[in-house]
């Protein structure tokens, strides 16, 4: 992971996953999951992993999976090993459920354009304690999106504003969260 997130590390987007052992990748699937390697004369060259977990978000509330920990050897970049990896991460997601999401920063371009061309749909705008970027949530149906392509451009500009508005990119509440929380927890009850 190191090596696949020494491009993200120039253009400065410090992901939590950069540094990640494949032991420690392992543990984040918790023994439902999946863990893939692409192997290139005996060289492991790509990584991906989905898991599952209950979600309660306004596109799916319960059984879902989650793609995590996709990366590829610089050398090997440009070559078709995350889509093959990313094949095999949907297989394995829609043999136990209907829905599967992942989540990158928004300016992972390479990744974000991918999985759009795949149909993904933009779902979910986060900002995380730790990472210091906004990140896109993605979702992908085994089916059709149950939604409008309206309804869930609509609802992905909502929370993109709510969430520019009440945290910065680092995961830090914005001064009016911070009041609006201190005012909330001094309301009698
Ligand atoms: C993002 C990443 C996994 C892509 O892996 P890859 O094996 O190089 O990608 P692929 O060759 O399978 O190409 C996937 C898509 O990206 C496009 N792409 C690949 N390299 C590109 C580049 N340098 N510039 C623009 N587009 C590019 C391909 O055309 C392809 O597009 P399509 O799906 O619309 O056909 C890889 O760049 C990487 O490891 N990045 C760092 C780690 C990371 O950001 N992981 C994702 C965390 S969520």
């Amino acid at each position: 992971m190191h090596d696949a997130h020494k491009s993200n590390l120039e253009k400065g987007m410090l992901f939590a996953t950069a540094s990640q052992t494949g032991d420690e990748i392992r543990g984040h699937i918790r023994g439902s999951g999946r863990f893939y390697i692409a192997v290139l004369e005996g060289e492991i060259v790509g990584v991906g992993a989905v898991r599952f977990q209950n979600i309660d978000m306004w596109f799916h509330r319960g059984f879902c999976a989650d793609t995590i920990s996709v990366g590829v050897k610089q050398a090997y970049k440009g070559l078709g090993i995350s889509k093959m990896l990313y094949r095999k991460l949907e297989e394995a997601a829609f043999e136990k459920c209907d829905i599967v999401i992942m989540n990158t920063a928004e300016r992972n371009e390479i990744m974000i354009n991918s999985r759009l061309h795949d149909g993904w749909i933009p779902v979910d705008y986060l900002s995380h304690a730790g990472i210091n970027f906004y990140s896109i949530m993605l979702a992908k149906w085994k089916y059709n999106c149950p939604y409008s392509s309206t309804h869930c451009a609509t609802m992905f500009h909502l929370r993109k504003v709510r969430m520019k508005l009440i945290r910065d990119e680092n995961g830090n509440d914005r001064l009016l969260t911070t009041i609006l929380k201190r005012i909330v927890s001094n309301c009698p009850r």
